[in-house]
């Protein structure tokens, strides 16, 4: 496995093999790798020749005031889990090279950008269009692996992805969870003990309102919301940012819980913002 630090280093090694033929599968990580990720790298490896797996927490996608300087980084550990799994390549640029002095580039996705993360986290997704743009240019894969845990995030890529005819298959992988059915994250170390065991309430609230919905005991969705956001708030200290329907390709509201639709939370327990989403298809 090679690490390379600099977009030109990584191009060079990769037209290389690109030229010999051999496709190359992208999943872009901020590190701190755990089962969801590993899930993305799994698919990766088997679906490509080459296997590359971007290490880098973004800063143009952190807000005033968020977690960017203490995010974990604990970068030998990715190494040795990424060595495990067959990686080729693990992309780990210094934020200095992705972001040079007099930098002024910027990719936006209208509207869907606007909604449910976006309206708490304002630039957010503007920040992860950007590094994903520029990733994509970079490594110019054939295939990109997203997580569905991150749904918003999910569909504003495959948009971004669509609308500037980027030659790339965005490829969404199911949320991978804990045994208790908290869904996997990096933030998940933050969270104390007590707080650790309530945040299941988060995954049991989304997953009892699609229960409720396919056994037709409800389908008002403001009804199913409040529901929802009650059974979160016993967590102690939990604050709801947000519960919506949405439908899943549009991220719009909607006022029938009718499948296809996916149901939305994020919430703050203490300092650790957590989301979670559950997906009715049919
Ligand atoms: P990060 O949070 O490190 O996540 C990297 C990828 O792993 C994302 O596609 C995310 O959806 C996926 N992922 C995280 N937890 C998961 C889980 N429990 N199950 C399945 N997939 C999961 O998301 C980012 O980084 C950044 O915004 C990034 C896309 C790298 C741009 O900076």
């Amino acid at each position: 496995m090679k690490t390379i630090s600099f977009p030109r280093k990584i191009q060079k090694h990769l037209s290389k093999l690109k030229r010999a033929g051999k496709t190359v599968g992208l999943v872009p990580t901020m590190g701190a790798l755990h089962g969801g990720h590993l899930s993305l790298i799994r698919r990766a490896r088997r679906e490509n020749d080459v296997v590359v797996v971007s290490v880098f927490v973004n800063p143009s996608q952190f807000g005033q005031g968020e977690d960017f300087r203490r995010y974990p980084r604990p970068f030998a550990r990715d190494k040795k889990l990424c060595e495990k799994e067959k990686v080729d390549v693990i992309f780990n640029p210094p934020p200095q090279t992705m972001y040079p002095k007099g930098y002024l580039t910027y990719i936006s996705v209208d509207r869907m950008s606007d909604v449910l993360c976006g309206k708490h986290r304002p630039g957010h997704f503007k920040g992860v269009a950007t590094v994903v743009a520029k990733l994509f240019n970079i490594v110019q894969p054939d295939r990109a692996y997203f997580g569905l845990k991150d749904f918003q995030q999910a569909r504003i890529i495959g948009r971004m992805t669509a609308d500037l005819n980027v030659p790339v298959d965005v490829v969404t992988c199911p949320t991978v969870r804990e045994k208790d059915g908290l869904a996997m994250s990096s933030r998940n170390v933050y969270l104390g003990k007590s707080q650790r065991k309530n945040s299941v309430l988060i995954s049991e609230a989304l997953h009892s309102a699609v229960d409720m919905v396919k056994c037709r005991k409800a389908k008002n969705a403001d009804k199913i919301i409040e529901k929802v956001k009650k059974d979160i708030r016993r967590i102690a200290g939990a604050r709801v940012d947000y519960v919506d329907i949405c439908d899943p390709e549009t991220l719009e509201k909607k006022t029938v819980a009718k499948p296809p639709f996916v149901i939305l939370a994020a919430v703050r327990i203490g300092k650790t913002r957590l989301i979670d989403n559950v997906i009715l298809l049919k």
